[in-house]
């Protein structure tokens, strides 16, 4: 089943619906994703434990926003986050002092260990994966799909290049994917895919390690698409 429908927020938000905060958004996913939904009218808020950095990247994207993660995440319909998987912990802790009811996770960690010079395999989060981790770490209430690990930062932060892929959703709750669906929906060419429950996130999580191989052996940045599905008018 393709999650297409744009979904309103729970009448109950007082969050602002075309806002997305990205913490790590100074990084290189982080700044992919903020150069995209900043160029399609989404209100971004980039977070950094560096604020000044985080300006100096929103000072680029048209109406972004930029400064320390904490202050940028308030508010928000959705919180991206995009940091390295060494920093998962250390950041959902920090997210759970902040994250307000209602505010949806989107993690797009893949979590990884370098092997070798130059070798990176996908390792098992004692959660199971990254996203259920996170969801383990985040207060009662909070929400977290888990999205956008096969995606290329930098086929994102590339604007002028033309996205032809899917991202797959996972998520135990369908209001929220709906949302995250119709926020990465705004990004032209990227189709979201409900992948189930976020149990199923550590399949779609191993699957980074997959595409950075091939990158590596084709020289590209290689996304992937599933095929058969439904037009999402004929549904
Ligand atoms: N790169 C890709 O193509 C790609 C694709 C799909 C998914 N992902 C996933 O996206 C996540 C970010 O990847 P990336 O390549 O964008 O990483 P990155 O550029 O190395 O780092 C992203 C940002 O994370 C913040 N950060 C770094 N260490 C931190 C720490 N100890 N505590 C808090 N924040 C820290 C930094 O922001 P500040 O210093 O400004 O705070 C940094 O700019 C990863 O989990 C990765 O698996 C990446």
């Amino acid at each position: 089943m393709t999650v297409t429908s744009p979904g309103p927020l729970p009448a109950t938000t007082t969050h602002h619906e075309n806002t997305v905060a990205i913490v790590g958004g100074t990084g290189a996913l982080g700044l992919g994703l903020a150069t995209r939904w900043a160029h399609s009218g989404v209100h971004v808020r980039i977070g950094s434990r560096r604020p000044e950095a985080a300006q100096a990247c929103a000072g680029k994207l048209p109406g972004a926003v930029g400064g320390d993660n904490t202050t940028m995440i308030e508010g928000a319909a959705a919180v991206v986050v995009a940091v390295p998987f060494s920093a998962h912990v250390e950041t959902m802790r920090s997210l759970a002092k902040a994250i307000q009811p209602g505010q949806l996770v989107i993690d797009t960690t893949a979590p990884l260990l370098p092997v070798g010079p130059r070798g990176l395999r996908p390792i098992v989060p004692w959660a199971g994966s990254a996203a259920e981790q996170a969801q383990a770490l985040l207060p009662d209430g909070t929400s977290v799909v888990s999205a956008l690990q096969t995606v290329s930062a930098a086929t994102l932060q590339d604007i002028g290049l033309r996205l032809e892929e899917d991202v797959l959703l996972c998520g135990d709750h369908t209001a929220d994917k709906v949302l995250a669906a119709d926020l990465i929906g705004r990004i032209p060419g990227l189709r979201t895919v409900d992948c189930g429950l976020l149990d199923m996130s550590g399949v779609c999580e191993r699957i980074t390690a997959l595409l950075i191989g091939i990158n590596r052996r084709y020289k590209t940045h290689a996304g992937i698409r599933i095929t058969g599905l439904p037009e999402p008018d004929a549904r």
